[in-house]
């Protein structure tokens, strides 16, 4: 009978690992000096690798809103603000109540998913880090590179308000804002109810700026 040499298995096994992570190096130079993996945004990722970048992200944010407190309550007048920022800035990617992204953003890969229910998916201070740092790899824009960080909040604000706000509360800010200036007392009173965000609706802080977009 041949005598069994430990030693001698455990250094086939180590060349053998060596062999596969050289293989797979090779392999992945491959893809990428060659063009193997193709970066086309028209087909979306494949289940793998969208399974394996949404987790990442979603376990990246969750990781860096640890030591980011979010404030305790959030006022009308950031919610107001936020409406601003977020119809401006946000509502061609991912819509509104009643109202569809824009047509291009089927062209993105992943595409822009509708936030009306993210406040009750992520915490405010996740909401925090998605919109101040982005999502790379995808087209989320790092926010805080042009927004300053109190806008950044009034943004959570608004989202932590829309699960709340129907279609028509979406048009009736569309028009109380202050750059498309027809303030409605009745209806800014509709959508201080139906947020159900204390304290009472201070219309008073909605100026007419002679209807010049960006204007306070
Ligand atoms: C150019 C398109 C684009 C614009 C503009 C944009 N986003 Fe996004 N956003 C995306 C994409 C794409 C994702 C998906 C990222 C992913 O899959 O991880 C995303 C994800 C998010 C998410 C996480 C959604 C979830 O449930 O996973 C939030 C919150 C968000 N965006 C907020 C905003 C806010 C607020 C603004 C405006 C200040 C904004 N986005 C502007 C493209 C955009």
């Amino acid at each position: 009978m041949v005598p069994i040499r430990p030693w001698r298995a455990l250094a086939w096994m180590a060349a053998g690992a060596l062999l596969t992570l050289v293989a797979m190096g090779a392999v992945g130079l491959l893809v990428v000096e060659d063009g193997l993996f193709s970066a086309s945004a028209v087909t979306p990722h494949g289940a793998f690798l969208g399974w394996a970048t949404h987790t990442t992200m979603i376990h990246s944010v969750a990781r860096s809103a640890r030591d980011a407190p979010a404030p305790r309550r959030f006022s009308q007048a950031q919610v107001a603000q936020g409406f601003r920022l977020y119809d401006r800035h946000c509502a061609m990617c991912h819509g509104g109540p009643g109202l569809p992204r824009e047509s291009w953003t089927r062209g993105l890969s992943p595409t822009p998913p509708y936030l009306l229910d993210a406040a009750r998916r992520w915490t405010p201070a996740q909401l925090k880090v998605i919109v101040a740092d982005g999502v790379k790899m995808t087209a989320m824009p790092a926010w805080s590179l042009t927004l300053g960080e109190a806008e950044t909040w009034d943004l959570v604000a608004f989202l932590e308000a829309l699960p709340y706000l129907s279609a028509a509360d979406y048009q009736a800010m569309r028009r109380i804002s202050p750059y498309r200036c027809s303030i409605s007392f009745g209806q800014a009173g509709a959508f201080c109810r139906n947020t159900g965000i204390p304290p009472e609706c201070d219309i008073g802080r909605w100026r007419y700026n002679g209807g010049v977009p960006g204007g306070a």
